[in-house]
């Protein structure tokens, strides 16, 4: 393999950020891309307040509700490395969209409001996160601000997550009386002095005990200081670069991201913890990022991102090798090769043409409509089909039809574009063909978007009325009479987009009844793909 193919390969780190809605995520991106000299914000702050929407925000209804409903991928260069960060819906309601782009970053940075702590709408976000096994480093920000106890806020993240932490510094105070935080492995103090103009940072050597600190930090400061980190030291878990990688322990920061304090550090340290790009596996065999040989999954899907380019694109994660534009690849899905075009990267709204990417990185291409979720592509001797991506069971209903009859044909089109995104997923009535459209999603805000995209994309008004529904299944059996099954009345027969039957169910008694009444039934909870 070429030097400069392993060094590309080597210096790439892939991660997404994940947290509720307004704990930081977007300031804390913004740092990120600041030290990285991809984005030059004069008199940040307040150019920030000016902005209100920063550089990852897409669509209009985000801007509206605040929350981001797509994802962006953003790649910046620091200290010899190039990071890409993966941007996730801050709404557990596109938990199924956060956990695709999960599949795409080899860790997550999680990012925690130090006055809330975990809210209970990112529980599930969270959880998902966990769930995908990767190494998570956790940011508790916004300690400018009155914070809880931190202690609390760890305990937290633990229970709540099901996931051990090693904070790796520890706040002295908050709000007006943040004094800054206490590096337990340098045990140095990077002080937070506030200012009219800002902040200064200042670091110094922090013996605990000495009373030179009694007057950095104040007396009574330094005896909690000492008191928690002793504390600290007994009871929470040792720092193991192993646990951490294999997503069993997050290393935990304390910061703020709007004053720029212990960002710098916090990306130092994420940079030391974390891995060139993970392998992905493959019918059970690990491929190696550094091969020769390109290969990709495609993870996400976006239609009219960007009104001025109608047209869909499909992103896709390059796992091994290479890419250049223009290569020939095969398409495994599809069964034949393709001439990958318009390959792009992204800064939001700005896209670049990209000549090379490697392994790690994360590129657009125009998408015919020939990609589905999860499909695979690869160039070379080796064939290689990476797992697919799990799709979410929905849990809401409702019957959707167009207001004005004369577009059924726009509604059918943008309804069908939206549910090959993966937004949605669509069923119809069994035996009644196309008339009747059920929307199935995983969280209610799907819904809105739906409506909003398919009036301003594709001018069509819509009419929804929530169905009961709760439960999805699939009906496994191949030769199955579907009319002929016993199921309660409260049960919906209908059928998705690939044909496939299923059973809605408003009560999950009614699953065991489907199942006792009709001998031999096999219902699934995941359609087949
Ligand atoms: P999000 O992407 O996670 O939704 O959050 P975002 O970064 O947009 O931050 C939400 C709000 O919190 C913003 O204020 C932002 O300025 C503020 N914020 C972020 N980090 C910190 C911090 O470390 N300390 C303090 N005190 N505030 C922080 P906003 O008033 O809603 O927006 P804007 O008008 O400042 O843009």
């Amino acid at each position: 393999m070429a030097d400069s193919l392993k060094q590309e390969i080597e210096k790439r780190r892939t991660f997404a950020i994940i947290s509720h809605p307004d704990a930081g995520k977007t300031t804390l991106t913004e740092k990120f891309l600041l030290y990285g000299g991809a984005i030059n914000l004069a008199g940040s702050v307040k150019g920030r307040k000016a902005a209100k929407h920063a550089v990852s925000d897409w669509m209009e209804i985000e801007k509206e509700r605040g929350i981001s409903v797509t994802s962006s991928v953003l790649q910046f260069n620091y200290d010899g490395f190039c990071i890409n960060i993966l941007d996730t819906p801050g709404h557990q309601d596109f938990s199924e969209d956060t956990y695709r782009t999960l599949m795409a970053a080899d860790s997550a940075v999680m990012v925690i409001d130090g006055s809330k702590g975990v809210e209970a709408q990112t529980i599930k976000l969270f959880k998902v996160c966990v769930m995908r096994g990767i190494p998570i480093f956790t940011f508790i920000n916004k300690m400018d601000r009155e914070a809880m106890d931190p202690f609390e806020l760890i305990d937290q993240i633990e229970n709540v997550l099901g996931i051990r932490t090693c904070p790796i510094n520890w706040p002295i105070g908050s709000g007006k009386n943040f004094k800054g935080v206490y590096d337990r492995n340098t045990q140095t103090i990077s002080r937070f002095i506030a200012g009219d103009n800002g902040q200064k940072v200042e670091t110094v050597e922090a013996k605990l005990g000495d009373s030179g600190l009694d007057d950095l930090i104040t007396k009574e400061y330094h005896d909690v200081l000492v008191d928690e980190i002793e504390l600290l030291d007994g009871a929470s878990d040792e720092f193991d670069l192993d646990k951490v990688r294999a997503g069993q322990l997050s290393p935990v920061f304390f910061g703020s991201a709007l004053t720029n304090f212990g960002v710098e550090t916090f990306l130092q340290h994420f940079l030391d913890m974390t891995t060139s790009p993970l392998p992905r596996t493959s019918e059970g065999q690990a491929v190696d990022p550094f091969s020769n040989e390109f290969s990709a999954f495609v993870f996400k899907i976006q239609a009219n991102m960007n009104k001025a380019h109608r047209d869909r694109i499909a992103f896709m994660r390059i796992c091994s090798g290479q890419f250049e534009a223009g290569m020939e690849v095969m398409h495994v899905q599809g069964g034949k090769k393709i001439r990958l075009s318009q390959p792009q990267q992204m800064m939001a709204q700005e896209r670049k043409h990209v000549e090379k990417a490697f392994a790690g990185d994360i590129i657009g291409v125009f998408d015919p409509g020939i990609f589905s979720i999860g499909d695979t592509l690869y160039k070379g001797k080796n064939p290689v089909k990476f797992e697919g991506i799990p799709t979410f069971a929905p849990e809401h209903f409702a019957r959707v039809r167009q207001v004005d009859t004369m577009k059924r044909k726009q509604f059918m089109k943008g309804i069908n574009q939206i549910a090959q995104e993966g937004a949605i997923q669509i069923f119809q009535e069994f035996n009644t063909g196309m008339e009747e459209i059920i929307v199935g999603v995983v969280g209610v805000l799907q819904f809105e978007v739906l409506q909003y995209r398919l009036e301003s994309e594709y001018n069509v008004e819509i009419r929804m009325d929530q169905l009961p529904y709760e439960h999805v299944r699939w009906i496994e059996n191949e030769d199955v009479d579907v009319s002929a099954l016993s199921v309660t009345s409260d049960t919906k027969k209908v059928k998705d987009l690939r044909d496939r039957p299923l059973l809605l169910f408003t009560h999950p008694w009614s699953i065991q009844t489907a199942l006792d009444r009709n001998e031999g039934l096999e219902l699934s909870e995941f359609s087949r793909n």
